[in-house]
């Protein structure tokens, strides 16, 4: 046993599963196959022999990783060892390599390796002139063909099973293996018959199972078939292709998935050799964990998933938010043209093509964030503010605080909203909303939000009072604000006489308060420091950014008009007006609930208040800043 123990390197065998790097002192690092975990602390000493991870206490020798990553019996172990060290094993009893003494995976490895030679060599017989037919159409060669190791099923009961029973196979292991299943009269039939087929490799190499396309219009069953669970062969842990493509992964910092066999085959061809897809499931959890270890989850590490229609892509993009937030920041988008796969990109218009889709990648967040913008009419404020609400909650889903920072300035970009902080304080006002409410976000929200139904689903967050762009009184508040602060002598002296309640906004209440306390806006007038001094009148520091935000964002009306007086007044009325008109609804509660309890004689002078300010308001509409 020692001689197939050191006779293959610990580094080399590990190193089949998942990427080391350097520790120093002679030893190597990478992500621990045997517990999840963010940063590598799964040591191998070579010199040792040994491997040890310091975050699970799993160690041992490279018979003991053998056994615990493959889940194989010491035996089994040891015939792996020995088979990749190339040494012929003698069984004390019984010569070698007999069934009776190999263990179960050995087995169903060795039954695919001969079952994936037996298909290749019928793709070259004639019955297999269909598959070759499919092959060529779709831009694969011979060479091609045989670089992936692609076979034909033939089309009778039971081909396979005769071959392998031959090869010394059980009628048990054929049917433990998947390669074939039971008829009715409980004979094993080959489980593939008629088909095209691609040996599904694990990591290491070894076939585990077959994916197996349909050719003729007689094949009753779907279109594609693929190997069912097995001891070896696990749906949601293959990936089609890596065997093939992890080197390149570990090389280029980056993964290509795809979601064929054929679109493997493409990119492969066209240079893109980080492609690998899975097999009959969606990408899942246990990919995740695979692909992590190759790519070793490094800062510049990159998963691409490319799509051939935009709407299934924004259903994954958005699936993938509920995914683990650092794979999902690594998570990039690559839509192919026309609904093309890759396969039929590549038939199109050539490898070039195909490469040219993985180089146009967008982050996943800013694809994500992006459907659902391009779903707003972004020509009006209603439709940028009503983006910018349905998008901020998908942005506070990203949890690192300096990457939604970003991502939020980025979102104001793409809603072309100037104003970039009011978009970042959104987001982050909206994130401790979440985090307030411990993030078990329920279902709904509170004041359920009617706007039009989003195609898809945006990830619920509770959204808390709202500043809220889309408010014609927010908006019309902040501009008056800014007037005061950039041209005091246009709205001086009316401005100085509104109070802080008729500013609706908190934080615009908060800087009306500044104001006055910094002298009003007739102090700005002549008053080079008055900035300053608001500033400094103002309690606290997101606010006072909000001041010099003010001071500098452009007025509104700079576009289509002057800023003079009469804007300016209108401004002051429509500030006015939005304060009486709250005014009005308040008192009328009031009025009501007094009647309700009889107290006529208070409530008619509540009424005789509301009377007067109709008027008032009446008159503002009427006769606008001449009214003030
Ligand atoms: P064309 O439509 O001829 O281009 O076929 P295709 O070979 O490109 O396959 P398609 O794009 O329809 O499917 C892509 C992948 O989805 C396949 O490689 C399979 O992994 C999976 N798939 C498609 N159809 C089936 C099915 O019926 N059953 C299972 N299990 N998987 C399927
Ligand atoms: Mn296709």
């Amino acid at each position: 046993m020692k001689a197939v123990r050191d006779a293959v390197p610990i580094d080399s065998v590990v190193s089949e599963y998942l990427q080391l790097r350097n520790a120093g002192g002679g030893n190597l690092k990478g992500l621990c196959p045997f517990h999840d975990e963010k940063s590598p602390s799964f040591h191998v000493s070579p010199s040792k022999g040994f491997y040890h991870c310091f975050g699970c206490q799993e160690g041992g020798d490279t018979l003991d990783f053998v056994m615990k990553v493959d889940h194989l019996s010491f035996s089994e172990s040891v015939e792996r060892l020995a088979a990749r060290a190339g040494i012929t094993l003698r069984y004390e009893e019984g010569g070698y390599g007999r069934a009776s003494q190999q263990g179960e995976r050995t087995r169903l490895v060795e039954a695919h390796k001969s079952a994936a030679r037996f298909y290749t060599e019928q793709l070259d017989g004639p019955e297999a002139e269909i598959a070759r037919r499919f092959l060529a159409e779709r831009g694969f060669d011979q060479e091609a063909a045989r670089h992936f190791g692609i076979g034909y099923s033939p089309a009778g009961w039971d081909h396979l099973v005769r071959y392998l029973r031959g090869q010394g196979f059980t009628d048990k292991e054929l049917t433990l293996s998947g390669l074939a299943q039971e008829a009715r009269n409980g004979r094993p039939i080959d489980r593939f018959r008629g088909r095209l087929m691609w040996p599904i490799r694990d990591i290491t190499g070894d076939v585990v199972g077959f994916g197996a396309r349909k050719l003729r219009e007689d094949d009753q069953g779907p279109k594609y078939l693929n190997t069912p669970e097995t001891p070896i062969y696990r749906k949601s842990q293959v990936l089609y292709g890596i065997d093939l493509a992890k080197r390149e992964i570990a090389k280029a910092n980056r993964a290509v998935v795809v979601e064929g066999y054929t679109d493997v085959m493409a990119c492969h061809l066209a240079g893109v050799t980080t492609a690998i897809a899975t097999c009959g499931t969606a990408f899942g959890g246990e990919h995740v964990k695979i692909l992590r270890r190759v790519l070793m989850d490094n800062a510049q590490s990159e998963v691409v998933f490319t799509f051939d229609g935009d709407a299934a892509g924004q259903k994954a993009a958005l699936r993938a938010f509920e995914d683990d937030q650092k794979f999902a920041a690594r998570t990039w988008i690559a839509i192919t043209p026309g609904g093309m796969d890759p396969c039929d990109l590549r038939l199109a218009e050539g490898d070039e093509a195909v490469a040219k889709v993985v180089e146009g990648r967008t982050p996943l967040f800013d694809f994500a964030m992006r459907s659902i913008v391009d779903r707003h009419n972004l020509d009006t404020a209603e439709g940028r503010s009503a983006a910018l609400e349905e998008v901020a909650p998908v942005v506070v889903q990203i949890k690192d605080p300096s990457i939604r920072q970003g991502y939020a300035v980025r979102l104001a970009g793409l809603l072309g909203i100037v104003d970039e902080e009011f978009v970042v304080r959104r987001v982050a006002q909206l994130a401790r909303w979440a985090r307030e409410r411990g993030q078990s976000s329920p279902r709904g929200p509170q004041g359920a939000r009617r706007h039009e139904a989003p195609a898809v689903q945006a990830p619920f967050v509770p959204r808390g009072p709202a500043l809220n762009l889309r408010s014609p009184a927010h908006r019309v508040e902040r501009e008056l604000l800014k007037l005061a602060l950039q041209r005091p002598e246009l709205v001086s002296p009316a401005f100085d006489a509104y109070g802080a309640d008729e500013f609706t906004a908190p934080p615009y209440a908060v800087v009306r308060q500044a104001l006055e306390s910094a002298g009003g806006a007739e102090a700005g007038i002549s008053d080079s420091g008055f900035l300053g001094r608001v500033r400094d009148a103002v309690p606290d520091d997101t606010v006072r950014s909000l001041v010099t935000e003010l001071a500098v964002e452009p007025l509104r009306s700079s576009r289509s008009r002057d800023v003079d007086e009469a804007y300016a007044g209108e401004q002051l009325v429509a500030v006015r007006r939005a304060a009486v008109l709250a005014r009005i609804a308040e008192l009328e509660g009031a009025a009501r609930r007094l009647e309700a309890r009889g107290e006529y004689e208070r409530s008619a002078g509540v009424r005789q208040q509301i009377w007067t300010l109709q008027q008032y308001g009446t008159a503002l509409r009427e006769r606008g800043a001449a009214a003030l």
